[in-house]
């Protein structure tokens, strides 16, 4: 781990961290961002709640949707994705009889929101090695008349990889795409969320934009933004969107409060350049472990994400999800946070690399998984 850089954040020193993308993790400055807010709220509640959070709120909201690049009327602010797929399907009315399709890299609570509304799942699987063309097909054969919504991953949570977008949109028309955009803001550049021909996008800013614990980012497109509605009904209702879903009663906002200091610190280590520089390190770092282990490192001809990858362990390791979960036991007790898994029958592990990364932890995770499971 980098000694000066690991030191902005609260990470226990006695790890090694290879897991940004599962919670992220909170600058120090940004978590004391966030007490000052409290302090402030505490100082006088009154004050806070009646005269403050109101522009706060909107500010912060704004500095939000400018990071992503959006118009500040086309975003809200939710609490995570799993609070803004659940807006989209309440918006939708999705109950039973209706079908939404969720792909085999999607991640299980959303197949668990559809689930506990009456829904049924229906499943777009395709494996690690497919094509553009065989992604887009296996959305499409997943249609049924019962349709209502098509959720799809721009970097899916088991497999790290970059999904086509703006294809599946336009091959599954007209049936509503919400994107599933967890891991994106603040890891992937480039966006341009209103070009990709969706009806709602919905990214955690607690992963790689450094908020803290929890704030997250639902966008809708124009036709749909009338029709979303807060979880909860408060003082807001009846505010047009995206203002209608800031103060939702007597909650702590301060999550939400802290996301332009956030902001600021992701600029100030490099922003893009920081993100860059940490690619280039998952990519070495990536090789060196699949040389160590001899299992290979090129999965498929679908891009992984920029700063987070799978590397497939040795045949007979993970191949399932115990064997998986008993080897993230034994990695964990190594010292190393970096998930194993199982995903179509094979074991990988899944490595991320962030600013407080170096060259070292991915050679000293090779070692130690060389230990446990051999090598090649
Ligand atoms: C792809 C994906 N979707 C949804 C979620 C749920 O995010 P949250 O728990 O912040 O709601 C995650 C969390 O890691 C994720 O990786």
């Amino acid at each position: 781990m980098r000694a000066d850089v690991v030191d902005l954040f609260e990470l226990d020193p006695a790890l090694t961290h290879l897991n940004h993308g599962a919670f992220g993790a909170v600058p120090r400055v940004v978590r004391e961002a966030q007490d000052r807010a409290r302090a402030r709220i505490e100082a006088a509640p009154m004050r806070a709640f009646r005269d403050e959070l109101p522009h706060q709120l909107a500010a912060a909201r704004e500095s939000a949707a400018a990071f992503l690049g959006v118009a500040p009327d086309s975003a809200a602010l939710v609490r995570n994705v799993s609070e803004g797929v659940a807006v989209v399907l309440q918006a939708l009315r999705i109950g039973r009889g209706d079908d939404v399709v969720v792909s085999n890299h999607g991640y299980r609570t959303v197949t668990l929101a559809v689930q506990a509304n009456g829904g049924t799942v229906r499943e777009a699987a395709f494996d690690l090695t497919a094509s553009t063309t065989d992604i887009v097909a296996a959305f499409t054969d997943a249609l049924t008349p019962d349709t209502r919504l098509v959720v799809i991953d721009q970097i899916t949570s088991p497999t790290a990889l970059l999904l086509p977008l703006a294809e599946v949109a336009a091959a599954v028309a007209p049936v509503p795409v919400l994107v599933d955009a967890a891991h994106v803001p603040g890891a992937l550049p480039d966006l341009d969320i209103e070009a990709l021909g969706v009806a709602y996008w919905v990214g955690n800013l607690h992963k790689w934009a450094f908020a803290p614990r929890s704030a997250a980012v639902l966008w809708a497109a124009p036709e749909r933004r009338d029709g979303l509605r807060p979880l909860v009904t408060s003082w807001s209702h009846g505010a047009p969107y995206p203002a209608s879903f800031d103060l939702q009663g007597t909650v702590d906002h301060s999550a939400w409060l802290a996301i332009p200091d956030a902001i600021d610190f992701w600029q100030d280590l490099g922003g893009w350049d920081q993100v860059e520089r940490n690619a280039a390190l998952l990519r070495r770092g990536a090789d060196h472990v699949a040389k160590a282990l001899g299992a290979g490192s090129e999965l498929s001809g679908i891009p992984s994400a920029p700063c987070m990858t799978l590397v497939p362990l040795p045949g007979g390791v993970a191949e399932t999800t115990e064997a998986a979960e008993s080897l993230w036991q034994q990695v964990y007790a190594a010292g190393f946070v970096v998930p194993p898994l199982s995903f179509g029958g094979r074991g990988f592990v899944r490595l991320a690399a962030h600013a407080y990364n170096d060259e070292d932890d991915y050679a000293r995770l090779a070692e130690t998984l060389v230990t446990l499971v051999g090598g090649g």
